[in-house]
């Protein structure tokens, strides 16, 4: 790249989605309380001090990157060279940390982050998972838990919420997001950011959130990690963008950069979606900082020579904090003295953390989060155990059940298989870095607790080694154990009813966890096989982080159980749903395919000119597989039945700018109580740009009792039906539309109107 960066961004080209922004610097305005503050702070600053605020690395003992390790990283705190450290953790460390910096000219607070993930100590249910509650409410109080027991050890900031909509299940980071709805993202995100926030970031029980990974990160070709990222701008704003424009509507302090190119250009050095949309449109106040190391990256990208040239690059294009590439602080003095770099994007980078740092509370007291004794009352605490549980419970599917579930009240001897049933590391799974293992309780645990132990019999099943393993490619291909088959069925003869865990290990989904092959290991799958063979009923607990296929044990399963990875909690959860002390109620947050080879598959797809039908010929389809996925988007039983109505109109024909009001009636047919997602979907019939076979635009959740009927309303407006054209103007158009209501993705019912 040989033209300087600061001459593109005052040439204020507008190419849209390429990354060349419009060239506007996109200052923040600083007209609330902290202004005089900020710029007070600011004026006393030399270059090196500021750009020591956009400078941050990760305290040694916890690495969540590419190592880089530095003796000398107290000296550079007192010589203001750094602004934030991360991974540094507990009431006492990030207090001593904060004395240095209290040493350095102008006493300028640190701030600490951390990937607060699905809990601290405490750990929740993984996002994925959570996002099957279908339930903001809950999914914003764990956001707040994980917040509070995060900032009670010392912890201003999480990296998180993740809201890249995910499609492709082969991605190991699907588990960290709310899946592959557009609409359900980012009402997950809006409720992660204010849970993680509250309505008050100097309150020492909440954090700040940060959304990620910007951009698009979810849509790496091929499911693989970190890998290119190229897409119609079309797509990239009706799919991929909301979730984040939510995130920055709903207040987020921070975002994070993501590592891959989009369409062209690293995400890091992106100046389009950087600052044109996050800092310009959508009125962003917080700062951003890069993902670990992906200022650095922007050299592997080939987009930039060296890291001189990513420093500049990245700081023009809106990145203000860099996260372990070292490369502001090598590089950004000289780029600013030789004008490459003007000194206004250095200050304005610097003021949007300044102002984070006040909004904090820390130049008041850069202590007020270091508290040994809130510590000791927050961390695994009673009430956020509880919440774990309610989380665990409500985030369980059910895909399948030949009336095997709920148990009875007096199952008789329960055969327990599987050394993931025995298992407290992998209950956290990933991004549970914090996670108290010993806490954990595992399955054989819940259930010993929920039933006699004495009628609980247990058999590892297949090879598993305790604790839990970083991956390695002998994990995913264990060959099958005849021995622990054969003890595992004499087991399962002397029993009423065979339960076996079965399933992916907690760390084979996350970040660098892509697989090209999703099933269930295959010495898993024999065993569900064989056990079968001894005419117990089978219910098989999957654990996962992401969809995983089922293969040839399906049919030999009588209940499929999709417990996911549920937490500190997460063996009473499951003995809760087993049990029937809670009545399952999640629905998917994404497509569980029949075999990898249908990834990606989503249920928003568009229509083709081929669409897909049950001849097997010239359609758009495989020729050795259905087209249909395993369980659609959506799907989940209870224990219970529900009947839902087709959407009730009072009229057929609406104004552009009508509020449309939809009743959909929903019954509880079947003899317990039970929590129905009633879900409502809408189809663009014909439009001047093909248009999606249908989109979730809202969900009800009811609880009903055997025989109970309700009314739910639903209110969409004419936002909820539109779309980009290829201007990436949004527009909605008159036509005819099709209100759909139903239980999931495939079971709806349609209502047509017109939107005039
Ligand atoms: C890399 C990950 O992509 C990001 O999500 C995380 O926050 C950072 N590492 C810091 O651990």
């Amino acid at each position: 790249m040989k033209k300087s960066f600061a001459t593109l961004v005052v040439a204020a080209v507008m190419l849209v989605g390429c990354g060349r922004g419009d060239g506007r610097l996109t200052k923040v305005s600083l007209d609330g309380e902290y202004a005089h503050k900020v710029d007070s702070v600011l004026k006393l600053m030399t270059l090196d001090e500021k750009i020591g605020q956009m400078n941050q690395y990760s305290c040694d003992a916890l690495v969540t990157g590419p190592a880089t390790r530095d003796e000398d990283k107290v000296q550079q705190i007192i010589d203001g060279r750094i602004g934030s450290m991360l991974n540094l953790i507990g009431a006492q460390k990030t207090r001593e940390a904060q004395e240095f910096a209290m040493q350095s000219r102008l006493q300028i607070p640190l701030v600490f982050g951390l990937d607060v993930i699905h809990g601290m100590r405490t750990v929740y249910p993984l996002p994925l998972a959570e996002a099957a509650s279908f339930d903001l409410d809950l999914i914003q109080r764990t956001a707040a838990g994980a917040a509070r027991e995060a900032a009670s050890q010392g912890i201003h900031w999480t990296f998180a919420p993740m809201v890249d909509i995910a499609r492709d299940a082969r991605w190991g980071r699907v588990m960290e997001g709310a899946g592959e709805d557009t609409w359900w993202g980012s009402r997950v995100a809006e409720a992660r950011v204010h849970g993680f926030q509250g309505d008050d970031l100097s309150d020492t029980g909440t954090v700040m959130a940060c959304v990620k990974h910007f951009a698009a990160y979810g849509a790496g070709i091929a499911g693989k990690d970190y890998n290119t990222v190229d897409m119609s701008d079309v797509t990239l704003h009706e799919i991929y963008l909301p979730p984040y424009e939510a995130g920055a509507k709903a207040g987020a302090a921070t975002f994070m950069n993501s590592f891959n190119d989009i369409n062209g250009i690293p995400a890091t050095a992106n100046e389009y979606i950087q600052r044109t949309l996050l800092k310009g449109d959508w009125g962003f106040r917080g700062f951003t900082v890069s993902d670990w190391g992906s200022i650095g990256e922007v050299v592997n990208h080939r987009y930039v020579a060296d890291l001189k040239g990513a420093a500049e690059a990245a700081v023009l294009a809106g990145s203000d904090m860099d996260m372990e590439s070292r490369a502001y602080v090598a590089h950004l003095k000289e780029l600013v003295e030789d004008g490459t770099v003007p000194m206004e994007y250095i200050d304005d980078a610097v003021r949007r953390i300044l102002l984070k740092k006040f909004e904090l509370g820390l130049f008041d007291d850069p202590f007020r989060y270091c508290d040994e004794e809130r510590e000791a009352n927050t961390v695994l605490s009673p009430e956020l155990r509880a919440l774990s549980r309610e989380a665990g419970d409500r985030s369980i599917v059910l895909l399948k059940n030949s009336s095997v579930l709920p148990l009875a009240e007096k199952p008789g001897t329960i055969a327990l298989i599987g050394g993931l049933a025995d298992s407290k590391a992998d209950m956290i799974g990933f991004w549970a870095n914090q996670g108290n293992i010993p806490a954990v309780v595992t399955v054989r645990e819940g259930l010993e607790m929920r039933y006699p132990s004495s009628h609980i019999l247990y058999a590892p099943g297949y090879d598993f080694e305790s604790g839990m393993k970083t991956h390695e490619g002998e994990h995913l291909a264990q060959p099958v154990n005849p021995a622990k088959i054969a003890e595992a069925k004499a087991v399962a003869s002397k029993a009423d009813v065979v339960i076996v865990a079965v399933g992916e290990r907690g760390d084979w989904s996350g970040e660098s966890k892509s697989r090209a092959d999703i099933s269930v290991p295959a010495d898993h799958q024999l065993l569900v096989q064989e056990l079968k063979k001894t005419g117990k009923p089978v219910i098989v607990l999957v654990m996962c982080g992401r969809p995983v296929t089922f293969g040839d044990m399906e049919p030999s399963a009588d209940a499929i159980v999709l417990t996911w990875w549920l937490g500190t909690e997460a063996g009473n959860a499951i003995a809760d749903v087993l049990s029937g002390d809670y009545n399952p109620s999640g629905r998917l947050p994404i497509t569980f395919p029949r075999v990898t080879g249908q990834c990606p598959i989503y249920y928003n797809h568009k229509s083709t000119g081929r669409p897909e039908n049950d001849s097997w010929q010239y359609i758009t389809s495989y020729t050795d597989v259905d087209y249909t996925p395993a369980y659609p988007f959506g799907f989940g039983l209870s224990y219970t039945t529900f009947e839902i109505s087709e959407p009730k109109l009072e009229k057929s024909v609406f104004g552009m700018d009508e509020q449309i009001k939809a009743v959909v009636t929903v019954s509880n047919t079947g003899s317990v109580a039970g929590r129905e997602t009633v879900q409502l979907y809408v189809r663009d019939e014909v439009a001047s740009m093909t248009r999606n076979v249908k989109d979730l635009r809202g969900i009800v959740q009811v609880d009903l009792q055997p025989g109970e009927s309700r009314d739910v309303e639903f209110v969409i407006g004419r936002d909820d039906l539109g779309f980009y054209n290829q201007k990436l103007e949004f527009i909605t158009e008159p036509g005819e539309f099709t209100l759909m209501a139903g239980s999931n993705s495939r079971d709806v019912k349609g209502t047509k109107f017109t939107l005039e």
